[in-house]
């Protein structure tokens, strides 16, 4: 038996990850206000998106960053802001991991979970894009959960974190310079290891003062598409949020 190459596991988890694109796309109908999430699937959902203009699909869509706004005005898509629209009926994004059961997430491994929680929150369904590696028992057990910090003070943020057995390290970009949100904050990528109680941490998050956002998605997704080798597999939260 020949074992695959990394080369061809990356296309053979970009197909299941377009798919799983692919898919939620071909829910969307004219008119809709739709929330655009960013990383590399959700790109892969802009393409489609793009696809589907030459349909006649007609939606406005609101970006979560900067280079999803730039992918999304290149391929002829509507945009817009939350001042024009106060609620979206649907965003998609992509995400770091997902928690069977309860579909919590962790997001930010681009660096947009700032964006991408607001976008979320004015949305009425939540639907995020993955492929099956992304599925976890419990969250924390292979993605580190970034945290969006303001940039004075970060050393007395990252300390207050630690308190919490967060071990955060400063992100770097690919020049060894600290990495820089579309906000103009740093983040502090944490390893908790498997979280108890994602619910719990998030509250202890949210209390820590410099914290900007951080990656733990609580409650907010309303569907999963899931890319499988079997086909694209969905998994819902019984009624979309009021
Ligand atoms: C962007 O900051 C993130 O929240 C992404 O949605 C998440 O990291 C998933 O990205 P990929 O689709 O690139 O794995």
């Amino acid at each position: 038996m020949t074992l695959p190459t990394t080369s061809e596991q990356h296309s053979e988890q970009d197909a299941l990850k377009e798919a799983a694109a692919d898919f939620a796309v071909t829910q969307l109908q004219s008119g809709m206000v739709v929330g655009l999430g960013s990383g590399s699937t959700a790109r892969l959902m802009v393409a489609a998106l793009g696809r589907r203009l030459h349909e006649g699909l007609r939606i406005v869509g609101i970006p979560t960053s900067e280079q999803t706004a730039d992918q999304a005005r290149a391929l002829g898509i509507s945009l817009s802001t939350l001042a024009e629209y106060s609620r979206i009926d649907v965003t998609i994004d992509g995400a770091d991991e997902v928690e069977l059961g309860t579909l919590h997430l962790i997001k930010g491994g681009g660096g947009n979970h700032l964006r991408e929680k607001i976008v979320a929150t004015a949305s009425s369904r939540l639907t995020i894009i993955v492929d099956e590696t992304k599925l976890v028992s419990r969250l924390g057990s292979h993605a580190k959960v970034p945290v969006e910090v303001a940039q004075f003070g970060w050393q007395a943020t990252a300390r207050n974190l630690s308190k919490l057995d967060a071990n955060p390290s400063l992100r770097l970009s690919s020049e060894g310079q600290p990495f820089i949100t579309d906000g103009g904050n740093y983040i502090l990528d944490c390893a908790f290891g498997p979280i108890e109680s994602a619910i719990a941490l998030e509250r202890e998050l949210d209390s820590i003062v410099g914290v900007v956002e951080h990656g733990l998605f609580i409650g907010l997704a309303t569907q999963i598409l899931v890319g499988t080798h079997d086909g694209v597999k969905r998994l819902d939260l019984e009624s979309p949020r009021a």
